[in-house]
């Protein structure tokens, strides 16, 4: 008997940005009830599966990327009552949890590093990365942390230095220690048991910095880029996620076949990108694809080549595609033209959700919810619920739900304003009008799971004779074929698909297009809009 597909193949997972998702009892911060609360809105958008961003308590110095107790709920997200509810009403709609682990650095806050600081002897000390700086002052490297500024912060009591990737607030753990390595197992055991389907992993290329402590060659090169030969991706972290794989496995039973890591795999490379499922794929099963995500261009023929490639390399493996999420720009803001918007929403939608894989999709972005514009970013007031100013605030604003208060979001005072222009654009009149964006993800969502090419069919290398176009095909082992075709160019064209299965066509029929489109006669004839989109099934094959 062979047995079905892990659920997490092949399917949407769906990123909530828990502090502005819904807001349940008015203080201006999404919370865990609030996010019960509107299950029955994602599950009909089509969505089976939800990573929620850090929801523990936290000093906020980077809004819960700075976790300071592992397994509670902060006051402001809830309780651990509220996550179990939560856990409940999912499982009742079919749908399941990713939490998001941080396992590079704790907060400078959390008591183990507390303990760390207390005494140089004290057996938790080397929890941490310490290291004294040179005799002549100053920290041990010349390196920067991924937020700018010296990745080393001195600590006055001992006179030593500890290494942070990230924030000075974020001291990085030493996962070279047996102790730190079965407390965070346990961490992930405590989850696993209260209902969690897996993990997002946070950072996972930064585990480890190469042992000799090389200076950093280039420390002020522009653009800076975090990621270094010696402060990521290095050969240790794979022992690490394949011992998180075997801690996943204890609990692969019962509701999910499966449970999974969803990785924070940030690579230059696809090269890269592969090692990070692990040699024998007992690592992170969907490592997130930073290549594709990083490419913020309208250009069809570098996406041509990179889905291309991806799939070759991963033919055996699950790609994860996405572009948004609450560290980037939103794909509304960094694809649109100001004049197409919307059309190309569209296109980068089925893109991403159409090929092989699984795709993450960035809440709001099925409205297109687009950046808060500079200038109300810079204007968005500081207070208690948002300690600091943080750039990437632009891509965090409150879910635009309906026309009430705050956009449906809070009936208090959100903790970062929504974009001014928000006006109509809210899930509810989109869910009221067939043609918006909202249905046009609900379609895509439906074809991945339900069609058979569209959901698990292999990818097929197309190419179009238009350069601003661009083409894949997916085919299922029965042969069903089914073809995308986008053009990222503004002016309307008419297309030959090459490459076809022999005997394709020579019609098809539309599963879904934008704008609509009559069935093609001719596949050497597609007709498509500017930033149109033709989602085809060829008809009269012989095969
Ligand atoms: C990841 C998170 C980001 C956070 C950083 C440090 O990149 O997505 O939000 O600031 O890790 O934890
Ligand atoms: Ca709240």
């Amino acid at each position: 008997m062979t047995s079905a597909a892990p659920w997490w193949q092949d399917t949407v997972i769906y990123q909530v940005y828990l502090r502005s998702f819904q807001d349940s009892n008015g203080d201006g911060i999404g919370d865990l009830p609030g996010l019960a609360s509107r299950l029955d809105d994602l599950r009909d958008l089509g969505v089976q599966a939800i990573w929620i961003t850090p929801f523990f308590p936290s000093p906020n110095a980077d809004f819960g990327y700075d976790v300071s107790d592992y397994c509670d709920v902060a006051p402001e997200y809830g309780t651990l009552a509220d996550w179990d509810a939560l856990v409940r009403q999912a499982r009742q709609r079919g749908m399941r949890l990713l939490v998001d682990f941080v396992l590079n650095h704790t907060s400078d806050q959390h008591p183990w590093f507390r303990e760390a600081c207390s005494s140089p002897q004290h057996p938790r000390r080397d929890w941490y990365v310490w290291r004294d700086g040179p005799p002549d002052g100053g920290p041990p490297t010349n390196w920067r942390s991924v937020f700018g500024g010296p990745a080393w912060t001195h600590e006055p009591r001992s006179g030593q230095w500890y290494y942070h990737a990230f924030l000075p607030q974020q001291p990085d753990l030493n996962w070279h220690h047996p102790g730190v390595r079965a407390a965070m197992a346990d961490v992930a055991r405590f989850w696993l048991r209260r209902g969690a389907s897996g993990f997002r992993l946070d950072a996972t290329a930064f585990l480890f910095e190469d042992p000799d402590w090389p200076d950093d060659p280039d420390p002020d090169r522009q653009p800076p880029w975090p990621l270094q030969p010696f402060n990521s991706n290095r050969p240790e972290n794979h022992g690490v996620l394949r011992e998180l794989r075997a801690v996943l496995a204890e609990f692969d039973a019962g509701f999910d076949d499966e449970r999974v890591l969803l990785g924070e795999s940030t690579t230059d490379t696809l090269t890269e990108l592969r090692a990070a499922y692990g040699e024998q794929g007992d690592e992170i099963q969907l490592p997130m694809n930073f290549v594709y995500a990083r490419h913020w261009q309208r250009d069809a023929p570098f996406f041509q080549r990179l889905i291309d490639d991806t799939q070759a390399l991963l033919h055996d493996r699950t790609p994860v595609s996405f572009f948004s999420n609450h560290d980037h720009w939103r794909q509304w803001s960094a694809f649109g033209d100001g004049v197409h918007n919307d059309a190309i929403a569209r296109l980068t939608a089925a893109m991403t959700l159409l090929q092989r894989g699984t795709a993450l999709v960035y809440y709001g972005e099925e409205i297109g919810m687009g950046d808060l514009p500079d200038a109300e970013l810079a204007a968005a007031p500081l207070g208690p619920s948002r300690p600091r100013a943080d750039p990437r605030d632009r891509a965090r604003t409150p879910m635009q739900w309906d026309a009430g208060t705050h956009a449906g979001f809070s009936l208090g005072t959100p903790w970062l304003p929504l974009p001014r222009t928000w006006g109509d654009r809210h899930v509810a009149a989109q869910r009221a009008d067939p043609h918006s964006l909202w249905h046009w993800y609900r379609a895509l969502i439906a074809l991945k799971r339900d069609d058979p090419a569209l959901h698990a069919g292999a990818h097929w290398p197309l190419h179009a004779d238009q350069s601003s176009v661009l083409a894949f095909g997916r085919r299922s082992a029965d042969g069903t074929l089914a073809l995308v075709l986008l053009n990222w160019g503004e002016q309307a064209c008419e297309v030959a698909v090459q490459g076809l299965p022999a005997g394709t066509g020579p019609t098809a029929e539309v599963l879904l297009a934008s704008p609509p489109i009559a069935a093609p006669q001719r596949l050497d004839r597609v007709p498509l809009s500017p930033f149109g989109v033709a989602v085809l099934r060829p008809q009269g094959m012989n095969a």
